[in-house]
């Protein structure tokens, strides 16, 4: 068991597969952005390795995540590999949808059914604007398809003042005739472009607020760690949600760990790198003590208190396609 200073257990890690996106997403990203060379990445074997490792110290539980996951080349073998691990029981994907379309037979059969998809508007010109890539007509087409085949999809729609404000109840009504749920999440300083982020005007209570002008909310419960605050109109088939990822007000429950696609781990979004899991599988001397580093980094995470990675968090320029989410 993974347990931190907090007695928090992780059981989840996100794993970032590659940096590379197809996508510019102006929150997330410049449009010249520097992607590292493929060496640097994680290789399958170390990334089997990795997950290996954690299996067996508790971890249950992985989300892929890039960039965007489906750039890395031989990604569905590496995840056929994942679902044979012992002791992973659930393998879920975020992706922006771009790529995923053909490849979610192949996914059902894998039994990854846990597929969050970034999009933050239903508008194709919108969508360009957001995104900087004309893509949206494949991001809706990967839409259908996961619908069509009734998996549990989430959409994360990332809020943005003077963007994408009047979709809200847009999104809200998506819920109506489609079992999916919809989040809205605060949008976070991880634009990767160094501008100075002032914090947001769009907390998660005006977001609930302005839906709730239009339709009834009604609070249900939410899953032991969710992100997302869970809501359900009545009549409707799918739920809303909110995640206050800037407010977080989740840190209590956090079960995650979070490793780069070159192997930085961070045991808070918020927080700095802790240590470098690549490193430590490239050295034969380092290679037997991978848990023992994880476990004491983990053990040390949030020992002085939460509120003092708080106040730093504006500090943080990184993009999230490097942190994975
Ligand atoms: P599931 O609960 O497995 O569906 O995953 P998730 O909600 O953690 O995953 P997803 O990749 O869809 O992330 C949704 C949003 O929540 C992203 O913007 C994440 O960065 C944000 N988020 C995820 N984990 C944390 C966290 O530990 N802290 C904060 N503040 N935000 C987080
Ligand atoms: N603020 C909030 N969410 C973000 N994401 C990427 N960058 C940001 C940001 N600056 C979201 C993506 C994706 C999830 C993993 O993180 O839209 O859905
Ligand atoms: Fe790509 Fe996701 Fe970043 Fe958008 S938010 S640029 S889809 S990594």
């Amino acid at each position: 068991m993974l347990t931190d200073a907090h007695h928090r257990t992780i059981d989840y890690i996100r794993l970032s597969v590659t940096d590379r996106c197809n996508l510019r997403c102006t929150y997330c990203m410049p449009e010249h952005m520097h992607f590292v060379n493929s060496k640097a990445l994680l290789s399958d074997e170390e990334i089997l390795f990795l997950l290996q490792t954690l299996a067996g110290a508790g971890i249950s539980k992985v989300r892929i995540t890039g960039g965007e996951p489906f750039l890395r080349p031989g990604l569905m073998q590496l995840l056929e590999k994942i679902t044979r691990i012992p002791g992973i029981d659930e393998i879920a994907v975020t992706t922006n949808g771009v790529l995923t379309q053909p490849y979610i037979p192949a996914l059902q059969e894998l039994g990854i059914r846990h597929i969050n998809l970034s999009l933050d508007t239903l508008r194709a010109d919108r969508f360009l604007q957001i995104t900087r890539r004309d893509k949206y007509a494949a991001v809706m087409d990967t839409l259908q398809s996961l619908l069509q085949q009734q998996m549990p999809v989430k959409i994360n729609v990332v809020v943005m003042e003077n963007v994408n404000t009047d979709e809200l109840t847009d999104f809200a009504a998506l819920t109506r005739d489609h079992a999916l749920s919809v989040r809205f999440i605060e949008e976070m300083p991880f634009n990767g472009q160094g501008h100075l982020f002032s914090g947001i005007n769009w907390h998660y209570q005006k977001i609930l607020d302005t839906i709730s002008a239009v339709y009834p909310l009604e609070k249900i419960a939410d899953a032991p760690h969710s992100t997302s605050l869970n809501y359900h109109i009545p009549g409707h088939k799918g739920n809303i949600g909110v995640i206050p990822a800037y407010s977080r007000t989740f840190c209590g429950t956090c079960n995650r760990l979070r490793i780069s696609a070159t192997g930085s781990m961070k045991t808070c979004l918020y927080g700095n790198d802790v240590l470098n899991v690549k490193e430590i599988m490239r050295d034969p001397a380092q290679q037997p003590l991978l848990l023992s580093a994880i476990q004491s980094a983990i053990h040390q995470r949030f020992a002085n208190g939460f509120e003092a990675e708080k106040h730093h968090a504006e500090k943080y320029m990184e993009s999230m396609s490097v942190i994975g989410g």
